[in-house]
């Protein structure tokens, strides 16, 4: 299985700390956004690691992270999404890294407590077909994607509902098969000018092949100043991905 992290976008509900680098290079308590979500692909045994980026400080990335090495990688791959034209998108960008394989997506700017290592196991189990999310139950799922469940199965995501269907929000950590690229492509921009992630998923729930599981210890973004406040506290009671 290989690994990706989005962190492209132009993290502008992070305005002014974003004028002067990227969203994702930001601390979360003792060290950059980043270092999260690569720890968390690594502990979950995946090392082969694609860095969607984009921005004008794409380069600081390299600077930053290298190789890999603190991390004990020997290569990172990097490419570059132009603009925001949203998580799918930034997505699409890695098909020809892909190549077939199952493949697990990482929000950037997400952040849990322990791992997803489970959940890795439990889609290989399924010989990595189809798509799992990861759920988290929270206070305030309008402001995520959010799951409607139906006698134990997931038949719909509404992204950013005013009335949330339940409190299950969908993470930002995704399993996909290479049917992923096929879909996208079938994608149309929502709204807000995005190629929306939620629409893939619901694609999935249409071909009856999406799949589920829990986040346990917590869970947050970190895209907005309070989201990031609180990660940073999290991060500095507990500690993260055994970080
Ligand atoms: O945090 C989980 C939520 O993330 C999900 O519940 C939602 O379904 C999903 O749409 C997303 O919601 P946000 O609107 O909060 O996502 P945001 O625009 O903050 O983007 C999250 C990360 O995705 C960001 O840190 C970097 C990456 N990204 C985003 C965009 C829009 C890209 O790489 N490229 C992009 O164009």
């Amino acid at each position: 299985m290989k690994g990706i992290i989005l962190a492209g976008g132009l993290g502008t509900r992070l305005r002014p700390c974003t004028n002067v680098t990227n969203k994702h290079l930001l601390p979360v308590y003792d060290r950059p956004m980043i270092y999260y979500p690569i720890q968390c692909l690594i502990n979950a045994g995946i090392k082969d690691i694609m860095i969607v980026t984009g921005g004008q400080f794409a380069g600081d990335f390299l600077k930053l992270l290298g190789n890999g090495k603190d991390f004990g990688l020997q290569h990172i791959n990097y490419t570059y999404q132009e603009g925001e034209g949203g998580i799918a998108e930034a997505l699409s960008l890695c098909e020809y890294f892909a190549t077939g394989s199952p493949i697990c997506v990482v929000l950037g700017d997400n952040i849990i407590q322990n791992n997803i290592n489970q959940a890795v196991t439990d889609f290989k189990n399924n010989n990595s077909q189809g798509a799992m999310v990861l759920l988290k139950e929270v206070e305030d799922a309008h402001r995520f994607g959010v799951a409607e469940l139906k006698n134990g199965i997931v038949t719909n995501i509404i992204e950013k509902p005013k009335n949330p269907p339940s409190k299950f929000a969908v993470t930002g950590f995704y399993l996909y098969d290479k049917m992923v690229f096929d879909y996208i492509k079938q994608c149309k921009r929502s709204e807000r000018g995005e190629l929306e992630i939620t629409d893939v998923n619901n694609r999935y729930i249409k071909e009856g092949s999406l799949k589920y599981s829990f986040i346990d210890g917590w869970w947050t973004d970190a895209g907005t100043f309070p989201s990031l406040h609180r990660a940073s506290n999290l991060v500095a009671e507990t500690g993260a991905n055994n970080l």
